[in-house]
């Protein structure tokens, strides 16, 4: 049968996020499930400022290394992600020895260092890095990070430059989740023409993708592929999941996850999906690869957020121990049904 690296990756990269234990993983099934459905990889979280650069003084490259060998021992294309984020940031980034927040001179120095030792160790090996991820809120203002709190929004020019520094062969991306609402994708589209015309190189918006049964609007979203292209860059689906279990939001705010842990209501699928649950499965996936195949020359990327429902975030976000298929490949390892009904959209 044919697979989806060999029939979408002749229109775009088809790729996975791989945890480290998916790249040490000793089960051939694992390997095979990254390397013969994809050509494309993503660290799931190794190259985050945390794990990376845990210290002001000491970098962590051994599961990063291991990643991007991984990609070159199967011929794969590696995206670094990512560089700026408020979240998962190194810990010691914003406060001094004393505990106080540094100064904007001091965060846009080190700023300067991370990006440029991380760009850098992987110099020519990794096709392009999501510089700022998750930069703005939905209703399109700029979300007051530390980054943004410190610097100011000079530190999103400041970032694309020192990665462009350090590696000028390197695509540069933004990247961030909830596109399709207008005025988060038009704040996006105002930052990539305000760094065009700042000189700054940008490649592409990644739109994150952790999609719903019901969210997001596929109108909407359609629309923010073109609006971002229109704007002179390359969309990428970077974290394509579907989410197949209702958010705790409906009950009541997130903080009260855990008292729904082992509450069916919220974990329903605990021995397979339903019948019905499949069916709107398949037929979600089936609506986004096709706009996905009738906007391809757009788009330069797709990549699922896990290999396997196994592996999937989702599992344990935003409550804790549930079982989730968000995933085009199942708990197994074995490529879903539907994949041979997507490839045939191409
Ligand atoms: C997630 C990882 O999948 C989890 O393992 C980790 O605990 C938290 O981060 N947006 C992003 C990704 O840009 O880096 C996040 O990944 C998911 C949301």
């Amino acid at each position: 049968a044919q697979t989806m690296k060999e029939t979408i990756g002749k229109h775009f990269l088809i790729g996975a996020a791989v945890s480290t234990r998916n790249i040490y993983s000793q089960d051939p099934k694992v390997k095979s499930a990254i390397v013969d459905n994809f050509n494309a990889i993503v660290a799931e979280n190794c190259m985050k400022g945390e794990a990376i650069h845990p210290e002001e003084n000491r970098y962590s490259w051994g599961d990063a290394d291991a990643t991007v060998k991984f990609a070159e021992d199967n011929n794969m294309v590696v995206t670094g992600h990512c560089l700026v984020w408020h979240s998962q940031a190194p810990r010691w980034m914003f406060k001094d020895n004393d505990g106080k927040t540094v100064t904007r001179e001091v965060l846009i120095d080190r700023l300067y260092h991370h990006i440029t030792n991380v760009v850098s160790r992987y110099k020519g090996r990794i096709k392009g890095w999501d510089v700022v991820n998750e930069a703005f809120e939905d209703d399109g203002s700029y979300r007051k990070t530390p980054y943004y709190n410190i610097i100011g929004p000079e530190y999103f020019e400041l970032a694309f430059k020192f990665a462009h520094e350090a590696d000028p062969n390197a695509e540069l991306y933004y990247n961030d989740y909830s596109m399709s609402k207008p005025a988060k994708r038009d704040a996006v589209c105002r930052l990539v023409r305000d760094l065009k015309a700042k000189g700054c190189r940008i490649d592409a918006v990644g739109m994150q993708s952790h999609n719903g049964i019901d969210y997001p609007n596929l109108n909407d979203y359609e629309a923010s592929i073109d609006s971002l292209a229109a704007c002179g860059v390359k969309v990428m689906m970077t974290e394509l999941d579907i989410n197949m279990l209702p958010s705790p939001q409906h009950f009541g705010g997130a903080d009260i996850s855990q008292r729904f842990k082992y509450d069916k209501t919220l974990n329903p699928y605990v021995n397979g999906l339903t019948k019905s649950a499949q069916k709107l499965f398949n037929e979600r996936y089936l609506a986004f690869f096709n706009i996905y195949a009738k906007h391809k020359d757009q788009i330069s990327r797709v990549t699922l957020w896990g290999v396997s429902d196994a592996d999937s975030w989702l599992n344990g976000w935003p409550v804790p121990g549930r079982t989730n298929y968000s995933l085009l490949i199942d708990r197994k390892y074995k490529v879903k049904p539907v994949v041979k009904d997507i490839i045939k959209l191409f």
